[in-house]
């Protein structure tokens, strides 16, 4: 649609910063993503995607075939190629819960320490409102040592994807968030984003500070929702309610709506968590103590332990009990197991006593890579092999295929029928029917 391609530079080639990139080489702009970790870019150099996500392997592949997509370990050569800077490195939570930010002022030095001419500087990573300020000043700060004075922009442009719809989320935004301080910046990234744009203008232009609080408030907001449908799932249990009546009927309510209101056994993955605590960290900081977003986590905190608790009342003792764990990753359609109630319910079993017997579609291997190999842990290759003689089988992640099991093989292959269902996908009744003991979440009734 007549916007000329642009030459674009992205530091770190996690899951942001790669799918960032193969989605701007997608519509023809030139990428070149810089990493750090040489083996990470000689892999990727081959087209070989480190994590999972669907489609994001052949976008690579094409990209980097077409030659639009390159991955290098030349931070100098990086910084000399795009006139569009986007920084996409990790953003851990320090010890207090706050956002570390090593990595996003390392880059901002190389960045610094490099440039010759313009250089518009923008923030993807999750980070701290203030950031983009600090971004500039250890630009500036790179630039005196230098004694030399390129021009520059910092802008804010989170992002908003969600794991296992990441690329349909990049290239059909809802929304992008633009924050700048001058037209100049504003004018670039609304050419960046024009082609994601045909069907209406979804760029929203703001301050930088605003841009940076939207992200955490979006997921904030998100995150509220799951724990305030725990916590009801919670009384539903007390009171002898069924939670998912209750959902249905509330979510009925357009103000409410049936978006993230689904009880679980706790929300995980790499943003939730770590947002609300990074939020809760820069509220403190500026004289706010968040009453809301500690209640936020401690809520899942409480949740994650649903599972385990389920078991133990049902058991007494689980001492040389093996349950069978169905989903290990946070969610399904990724093998991404950051703070997945999974680990919580495992790490319960195994410090009672009990082994585990785990299938997932996706995240096996990266249990393996975090607990290795162990006597109380089999990964098994299939749903009903993880089901073979456990006491009780716990569903963790949603899986589709976890849906519809044929329950009859499942008891004949369980040495006990119990079924605790951490996502509510199973019907109570007609399980019960079958002869399983059941257990929901918040399903009482
Ligand atoms: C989340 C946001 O949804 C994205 O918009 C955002 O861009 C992303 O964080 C980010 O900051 O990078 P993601 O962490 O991939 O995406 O996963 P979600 O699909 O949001 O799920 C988060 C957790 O909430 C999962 O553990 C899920 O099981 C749980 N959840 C979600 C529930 O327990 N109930 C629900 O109704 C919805």
């Amino acid at each position: 649609n007549g916007w000329p391609l642009l030459r674009i530079t992205i530091f770190g080639t996690g899951y942001v910063g790669l799918v960032t990139g193969a989605c701007l080489a997608e519509t023809g702009n030139h990428v070149v993503c810089v990493d750090i970790d040489a083996d990470r870019v000689a892999q990727l150099s081959r087209g070989d995607v480190p994590i999972y996500e669907p489609g994001l392997d052949a976008l690579v592949t094409g990209n980097v075939n077409a030659g639009r997509l390159t991955f290098t370990t030349d931070a100098e050569a990086a910084v000399a190629h795009g006139r569009l800077q986007f920084i996409a490195v990790g953003t851990p939570s320090d010890e207090s819960g706050a956002a570390d930010l090593q990595y996003v002022r390392q880059v901002a030095d190389t960045i610094g320490r490099y440039m010759t001419e313009y250089r518009l500087v923008i923030t993807k990573s999750t980070v701290p409102v203030g950031t983009a300020d600090e971004v500039r000043a250890t630009i500036r700060a790179a630039l005196d040592a230098r004694d030399v004075s390129p021009e520059f922009d910092v802008a804010s442009n989170p992002e908003f994807l969600k794991e296992g719809a990441a690329i349909e989320d990049f290239m059909k935004p809802d929304r992008v968030v633009i924050g700048v301080d001058n037209e100049r910046a504003a004018d670039h990234l609304r050419a960046l984003y024009a082609p994601y744009n045909r069907s209406r203008d979804r760029c929203m232009v703001m301050d930088i500070r605003s841009a940076e609080l939207t992200k955490y408030a979006a997921n904030i907001m998100l995150a509220a929702k799951v724990s305030m449908m725990n916590e009801l799932a919670q009384i539903s249990d007390r009171v002898g309610a069924d939670i998912e009546r209750v959902r249905t009927a509330i979510g009925a309510d357009h103000r409410i709506g049936y978006h993230f209101i689904y009880p679980g056994c706790g929300f995980g993955g790499s943003c939730f968590p770590k947002d609300v605590r990074a939020l809760g960290s820069t509220s403190k900081q500026h004289g706010y103590e968040p009453a809301l977003l500690d209640a936020i986590e401690g809520v899942n905190m409480r949740q994650k332990r649903v599972l385990f608790e389920r078991l133990q009342a049902h058991f007494g003792d689980l001492a040389g009990r093996t349950i069978g764990v169905w989903g290990l990753a946070f969610k399904p359609n990724t093998d991404d197991m950051r703070e997945a109630p999974s680990r919580t319910l495992m790490e319960a079993l195994w410090e009672a006593g009990a082994s585990v017997r785990a299938f997932d579609p996706e995240a096996t291997g990266e249990a393996r890579r975090i607990y290795g190999d162990r006597a109380d842990l089999a990964l098994c290759d299939s749903a009903l092999d993880a089901a073979r003689d456990v006491d009780a089988l716990v569903v963790v992640t949603e899986w589709h295929i976890f849906r519809s099991p044929d329950f009859d093989e499942l008891k004949t292959l369980m040495a006990q029928p119990v079924i605790v269902d951490g996502r509510n996908i199973y019907e109570p009744d007609y399980l019960r029917r079958e002869g399983f003991t059941y257990y929901g979440i918040g399903r009482a009734a």
